[in-house]
């Protein structure tokens, strides 16, 4: 069996966007996602690029409707994200190497302060997929544990331009 290419996959996540309401998106695109992370012509140089500090956010594919936009991140080794929630609803998987995703609970659930604990820690390898509950708490952070580079395909709701970074709030644990 080939694996997905991205114009497939592009063609499929859309074809969902359409028939099923914003919250159950990122549930449904996952199954997608993980049918493409196995082919390893997805990515070009420029989607493999990294800035010297922080990580490579570099977009693959928006969609023409606007309803979803298709993200290559590329994560140093050692290097995590900030504690963050979401603004638009988001599907990943990792392409290449291990990633540590944290999940977090809020202090205050009516969102009064920034404090926040860890409630689950996962290890996801090349080929792992997930996705952040809609209209829920979606409170993480990303980590690469590794000594060496990861790439993670992320899908977001939206545009990605229109959107800007999907992170809505910053939380400190
Ligand atoms: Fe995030």
């Amino acid at each position: 069996m080939c694996a997905m290419t991205l114009n497939e996959f592009a063609e499929e996540a859309a074809h969902i966007c359409r028939r099923v309401e914003a919250v159950d998106r990122p549930r449904r695109v996952a199954p997608v996602l993980e049918a493409m992370l196995s082919n390893g012509w997805l990515l070009d140089d420029a989607a493999r690029a990294c800035p010297p500090n922080g990580y490579g956010r570099n977009p693959i594919h928006i969609d023409p409707d606007g309803l979803f936009s298709v993200l290559c991140m590329v994560w140093p080794a050692g290097i995590a994200t900030p504690i963050h929630d979401h603004k638009v609803w988001c599907a990943l998987g990792v392409y290449e190497g291990v990633m540590e995703q944290r999940h977090y609970k809020p202090a205050d659930p009516t969102g009064g302060c920034d404090d926040c604990h860890v409630c689950d820690v996962e290890r996801l390898a090349a080929g792992a997929v997930c996705h952040l509950p809609v209209n829920d708490v979606n409170i993480h952070s990303m980590h690469n544990p590794t000594d060496r580079a990861v790439i993670s395909i992320h899908v977001y709701g939206g545009n990605t331009h229109a959107v800007g970074p999907n992170l809505l709030r910053v939380y400190r644990a």
